[in-house]
């Protein structure tokens, strides 16, 4: 495991639920039987709610090692901080979706409750696993679909374009198909590495940009899916 790439304690509880993670990842399509890693899962109540709706669902994530007690600690002061960003930068949102950035905050309170729940009953199945990449503690072609949400591309400024190949290739090595929102940075620009990435991964990857419906921060409205 890379330390380099791991953002320690300082990663916001800041979850998504199913439902987000169903509609920027366009999982309409996933049959019942597929068995699905969520890397850089965090504090996502997707693999919980999935899980319990039966389909098999891996997330792997460095923040695991850590306690329940630690994600919760941050919550109110990520909730304030987001709150006052989401308000002051409201017309660089869609509000479809949400309706509102209090709406927004509210719902990742639930996401947090829900996922520390399954987290504290969860963890001797083996559904959270402490791992960081490039490198995965998994065997090759592990997983029928790779989920990566909220990592790469919107951490472009703390991971440059090499790392962003060594992150994608690996999740390819363990997966038969990965799929990758958003691909906007940090500050809801396209990122910067995108183009030269999909250029690489062509030579040897089917690479796809896939229109979504869902879009919240303006402009943000497409997924990248990979498969070999
Ligand atoms: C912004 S959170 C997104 C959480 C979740 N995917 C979601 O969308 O709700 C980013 C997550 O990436 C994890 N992360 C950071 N570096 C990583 C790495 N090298 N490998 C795997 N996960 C990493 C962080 O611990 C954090 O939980």
């Amino acid at each position: 495991m890379s330390d380099d790439f791991d953002f320690g304690g300082g990663v916001p509880p800041w979850g998504r639920s199913a439902a987000e993670y169903e509609a920027f990842f366009a999982l309409s399509d996933v049959p019942p039987s597929a068995r699905i890693l969520d890397c850089g899962g965090g504090p996502s109540s997707f693999a919980a709610e999935w899980s319990r709706n039966g389909r098999y669902v891996v997330a792997a994530d460095p923040m695991y090692r850590f306690s329940a007690r630690d994600f919760l600690a941050d919550f109110d002061l990520t909730a304030a901080q987001m709150l006052a960003g989401m308000q002051k930068a409201r017309d660089r949102f869609e509000w479809d979706y949400y309706g509102s950035p209090e709406d927004v905050v509210q719902r990742r309170r639930a996401v947090l409750t829900a996922f520390i729940a399954d987290f504290q009953s969860a963890t001797r199945s083996g559904r959270y696993v402490s791992a960081c990449l490039p490198e995965l503690p998994f065997l090759s072609k592990s997983f029928d679909l790779v989920l990566c949400s909220h990592l790469l591309f919107l951490y472009s400024a703390e991971f440059d374009a090499e790392t962003h190949i060594s992150f994608l290739r690996e999740l390819l090595r363990v997966g038969r198909e990965v799929r990758v929102f958003p691909l906007l940075d940090m500050d809801g620009n396209p990122s910067a590495h995108l183009e030269d990435i999909i250029q690489t991964l062509r030579a040897s990857t089917r690479v796809e940009l896939v229109p979504l419906s869902f879009e919240f921060r303006s402009g943000d409205s497409k997924m990248l899916r990979l498969a070999h």
